[in-house]
């Protein structure tokens, strides 16, 4: 049997079952109503928002033979059926990124003298338009700004920057808004009615928020925890087959951090790794997590705007009350380089740990700038993190946990005051601290 993907089952034939962009269809619709539709369009967006959908419905509003008052395509009619097989003659949908040449558009010229054949319109989708060469978008502009009267043009692009000017100004132009994770998790719901499918809300909620704002990613995501785990579905599901952190190990890991607790963090990390997540993902997942934790503290951020359910703001932020902003974005910034560091990395795994480590040790860093400065420092006293660290002898720690306590003495330097050489002698953790800083240049 043949499986058609989810997204393609699901594509709404009709304005009313398209989810999100209400402004592209009110408009649409009010100036087919009135008679004053524009010939020419250009729908731009990002990616599986509903820009090939629209201009789809847009043909069977145009072309079909009993809409009802409201010009809802009946999806009956000769010209809707063939419309929706991909078989009408006054359709025609082009992709522009292999007609790219000025031929493909001179011939797409010829074929625009004949009238419709059904339909009252011939409807011209140029999709991903942006791929056109120069002189494929200059033989298109006069077509484009006077079409024969039966013709009406829909360009699709998600780069619309790359359109030159002079198409720009010949178009309507149309943008459609990424969709936010609630459109899509209430799409998802309504599917999973429809089809019989028991997922846990939590499960649709990791979905919904890793389509980043595209309806197109959130169902083919869908379509493969489905897959995966049939009609019953587990935010557990999700996770392994997509390979998401869960949530809850990123508060872990940042309490951990907090707490200055390095075999914690890194213990967390390879806790993470061990149920099969990937390493990138996981510092991603992180950053997006501290991203969250920031703005979950601002009020009358736009729905959509943090990568979280709403109702699970208020849970965040007290759970993270505790932390300052400071912090947040030393290690936001700490985690950026990370990620871009694990891309080149031969190991990105301990490119992984030995950042978390030292996200555990920022404040003894910063501290020890002060230090080196010649500064006092009021508390000089090892905490209880670095000391569980070093007493735990956890394998995880990886190259600092197995460097071999220096129980010697740093060579003193005269750059640094006595209340840093006298720290360092009570204290051979904050030795190897004090080496390891000097070695690497910081940008702290
Ligand atoms: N606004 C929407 N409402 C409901 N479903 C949508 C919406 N947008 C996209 N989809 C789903 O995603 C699929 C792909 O959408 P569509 O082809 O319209 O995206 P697009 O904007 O043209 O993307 P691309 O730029 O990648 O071509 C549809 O078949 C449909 O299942
Ligand atoms: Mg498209
Ligand atoms: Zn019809």
């Amino acid at each position: 049997m043949s499986y058609q993907a989810m997204a393609r089952r699901w594509r709404p034939r009709r304005f009313e079952d398209m989810v999100g962009q209400e402004h592209v269809a009110r408009t649409l619709r009010n100036a087919l109503v009135r008679g004053h539709l524009h010939h020419a369009f250009l729908f731009t967006g990002t990616r599986g928002v509903g820009k090939t959908t629209s201009a789809r419905i847009l043909a069977r509003m145009l072309n079909c033979q009993e809409q009802d008052a409201e010009l809802r395509p009946c999806g009956k009619c000769e010209s809707c059926l063939e419309i929706e097989k991909g078989a009408s003659m006054d359709v025609l949908e082009i992709d522009a990124a292999s007609h790219t040449g000025v031929d493909d558009v001179r011939e797409l010229r010829e074929q625009l003298k004949y009238a419709a054949s059904h339909g009252r319109y011939r409807v011209v989708i140029l999709d991903e338009v942006h791929m056109l060469s120069k002189a494929a978008f200059n033989a298109l502009l006069k077509t484009l700004e006077e079409p024969p009267p039966h013709v009406v043009f829909i360009l699709a692009t998600t780069e619309v920057h790359k359109v030159p000017q002079t198409i720009l100004s010949r178009v309507q132009r149309y943008d459609f808004r990424r969709l936010t994770p609630l459109q899509v998790r209430d799409r998802l719901i309504h599917i999973c009615k429809a089809d019989g499918i028991t997922a846990d809300p939590e499960a649709l909620d990791i979905v919904a928020l890793r389509a980043d704002g595209s309806m197109r990613d959130g169902l083919s995501l869908f379509d493969q925890v489905f897959a995966f785990a049939g009609e019953t579905i587990t935010a557990d599901d999700v996770r392994r087959t997509l390979g998401v952190p869960d949530s809850a190990s990123h508060t872990r890991l940042v309490e951990h951090l907090a707490n200055g607790n390095i075999a914690g963090s890194v213990g967390e990390v390879h806790l993470a790794l061990e149920r099969g997540v990937d390493s990138v993902e996981y510092i991603r997942g992180f950053g997006e997590f501290l991203r969250n934790v920031l703005f979950s503290r601002m009020d009358g951020l736009p729905d959509g705007a943090l990568s979280l359910m709403p109702e699970r703001v208020a849970e965040l932020r007290e759970k993270t009350a505790k932390l300052s902003e400071g912090d947040i974005l030393r290690w936001a910034r700490m985690v950026s380089d990370t990620t871009q560091q694990m891309r080149d990395a031969h190991h990105p795994r301990l490119a992984l740990e030995m950042a978390v480590a030292r996200m555990a040790c920022l404040d003894k860093v910063a501290d020890l700038r002060r230090l080196l400065a010649g500064e006092a420092l009021p508390a000089l006293t090892p905490g209880p993190p670095i000391a569980s660290a070093r007493e735990g002898g956890n394998p995880a720690l990886g190259a600092m946990g197995s460097a071999p306590p220096s129980r010697s003495e740093p060579p003193a330097r005269p750059s640094r005051g006595p209340n840093l050489q006298q720290a360092v002698e009570g204290d051979p953790t904050l030795g190897r601290l004090v080496e390891t800083f000097d070695a690497t240049p910081t940008s702290e």
